[in-house]
C-alpha cells in the first residue's frame, strides 16, 4: 500500500494498483475549497506519473457525503472577474480528471451536490450507494453550474431532465440516478468502493493502453464547446444582488429572498 500525503486529500494505493482518492474535509461535508481544487489537481498529476496506479475510485470522506459542493463561503466574496476565474480553474481540474488515462470511478456516499455532482460527473462511472443524492442547487444561490454540470448532465442523463434538475435545483436519490443514466450501479452504503475495487479489477485484466485510448476515444465524441459560456455566465452572476443573497443565506441559515436582479 503507498499513499501520497495531503491536506485535504487521501490517496492511497493497494496491491493491484487500485488508488482510492478521498476529498477529506468531512466536518464541512467535503466542500471544495481551494486548497482541495489545488490537491485535486496535484493528485491528477501523481496518478498520471505513477505506474504502480492503474485504476482509481474517487469518494468521500465520511458517512454523509461524496462533496457537498464548491465552499459557498469562498464564492460569496467574487466579483465577475474572480468567479469566471473560478470557474476556469474547477473546469480545468475536471477536465484533468476525465482525461485521466486511467479509468476512474466515482463512489458516491452521500451527498453529491454542485460541484460534487459535478465532480462525479468528470469522472468515467458513478457507482451511488443508496443514500447517494445528486443534485445541482446553484440557482437557490442565485448562480449556475460553473464547473462543467450545464455541459456534462445533458450529456448523461439528456437536455430535459437536466435542465429539470438545473432548474429546480432539485434533488435525484440513487434510484433515480440508476434510471435516468446519472450513475450505473447502485450498492448499499458502505459498499462502493469494494464494488468499484471490482469494477477496476475486471477492467485492469484488459491492455493499459487500450484503456486509455478508449477513455481518450469515449471523451473524443462527447467535447463541447459550452464550457467557456458557462463560465462566462458563472462570472455574470457573482455580480447579480441575487447571487450575493443567495449565498449570504446560505451562510446565515436562512431562507434567500431574490429581488431578481
Ligand atoms: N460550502 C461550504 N460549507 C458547506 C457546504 C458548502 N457547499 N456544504 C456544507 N457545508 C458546511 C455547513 O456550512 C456546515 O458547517 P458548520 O458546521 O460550520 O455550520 C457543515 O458543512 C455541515 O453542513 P450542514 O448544512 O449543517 O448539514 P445538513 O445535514 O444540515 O445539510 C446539506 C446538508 C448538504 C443539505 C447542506 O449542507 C447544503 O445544502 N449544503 C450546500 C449545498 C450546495 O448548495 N452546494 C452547491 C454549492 S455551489
Amino acid at each position: 500500500m503507498t499513499s501520497y500525503n495531503f491536506d485535504t486529500l487521501l490517496l492511497e494505493t493497494d496491491e493491484n494498483g487500485i488508488a482510492v482518492l478521498t476529498v477529506n474535509r468531512p466536518d464541512k461535508l467535503n466542500a471544495l475549497n481551494n486548497t482541495v481544487l489545488d490537491e485535486l489537481e496535484k493528485a491528477v498529476k501523481k496518478i498520471e506519473k505513477d505506474e504502480d496506479i492503474r485504476a482509481v475510485v474517487v469518494t468521500g470522506a465520511g458517512e454523509k457525503a461524496f462533496v457537498a459542493g464548491a465552499d459557498i463561503k469562498e464564492l460569496n466574496t467574487l466579483n465577475k472577474k474572480q468567479g469566471e476565474k473560478q470557474s476556469v480553474r474547477g473546469q480545468k481540474v475536471f477536465f484533468a480528471l476525465e482525461n485521466c488515462s486511467k479509468p476512474v470511478i466515482a463512489v458516491v456516499n452521500g451527498y453529491a451536490l454542485g460541484g460534487g455532482a459535478e465532480l462525479a460527473m468528470a469522472c468515467h462511472i458513478r457507482i451511488a450507494e443508496e443514500n447517494a443524492v445528486f443534485g445541482l442547487p446553484e440557482v437557490g444561490l442565485g448562480l449556475i453550474p460553473g464547473y462543467g454540470g450545464t455541459q456534462r448532465l445533458p450529456q448523461l442523463v439528456g437536455k430535459s431532465k437536466a435542465m429539470e434538475l438545473i432548474l429546480t435545483g432539485g434533488q435525484m436519490k440513487a434510484e433515480e440516478a440508476l434510471s435516468t443514466g446519472l450513475a450505473s450501479q447502485v450498492v448499499p452504503q458502505g459498499a462502493g468502493v469494494e464494488k468499484a475495487r471490482e469494477l477496476a479489477s475486471k477492467m485492469l485484466k484488459n491492455g493499459p493502453v487500450a484503456l486509455s485510448k478508449a477513455i481518450a476515444s469515449v471523451n473524443t465524441g462527447f467535447r463541447v464547446k459550452g464550457f467557456s459560456d458557462e463560465a462566462e455566465l458563472f462570472g455574470e452572476l457573482c455580480e447579480t444582488e441575487d447571487f450575493k443573497e443567495g449565498t449570504t443565506a446560505f451562510l446565515e441559515k436562512r431562507k434567500a429572498n431574490f429581488q431578481g436582479r
